[in-house]
């Protein structure tokens, strides 16, 4: 059962996270051409860039919401999704790619229950693709957050998603 006051402290962190946006926006001089690191550290605060985010820049910034929403869209890096606790980066890269990387990624969509790009709905995992993760040599690599995992096939996937929760 929620905790009475669980509401509250959303919206108190909520106004916090606003607060600092403030402050970021003020720093980088409310100027456009800081637009990208402005959202840089938007995502950082919240995580992801909600429509209710960007408009805030939007109003900040004095700018368009089809500017910042353009330029949101255009970087993969952005999210306008709530990220999972892990996240799968599969390489496609060529060496990856060549000795079944696209079949890691495939097993892992259909074990996952999700499309590149999106989150599964316990928020566990979400999952990317790479060009190259620095691992050629032991391809194919999949990383989930900052470790590498090396020489994956179809049939160690459950046992490697399975030390993450
Ligand atoms: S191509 Fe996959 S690690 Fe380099």
């Amino acid at each position: 059962m929620a905790h009475p006051c669980d509401c509250l402290t959303d919206s108190r962190q909520e106004e916090t996270a606003y607060q600092t946006l403030h402050q970021v926006i003020v720093d980088y001089d409310r100027d456009p051409k800081n637009l990208i690191q402005i959202l840089h550290m938007a995502q950082a605060i919240f995580g992801y860039l909600p429509e209710a985010t960007q408009r805030y820049i939007c109003t900040e910034m004095d700018l368009p919401f089809s500017q910042v929403s353009g330029v949101v869209s255009f970087y993969s890096y952005f999210s306008t999704q709530p990220k999972g606790r892990h996240t799968i980066q599969v390489c496609l890269g060529t060496a990856c790619y060549v000795r079944g990387g696209k079949k890691v990624l495939e097993a892992l969509k259909e074990s996952l229950g999700i499309d590149v790009g999106e989150t599964t709905e316990d928020r566990r995992f979400s999952l990317e693709v790479k060009r190259c993760i620095g691992a050629c040599g032991l391809a194919p690599a999949v990383a989930i957050d900052d470790f590498v995992h090396k020489r994956v096939n179809p049939n160690k996937l459950q046992e490697i998603l399975s030390q993450y929760e």
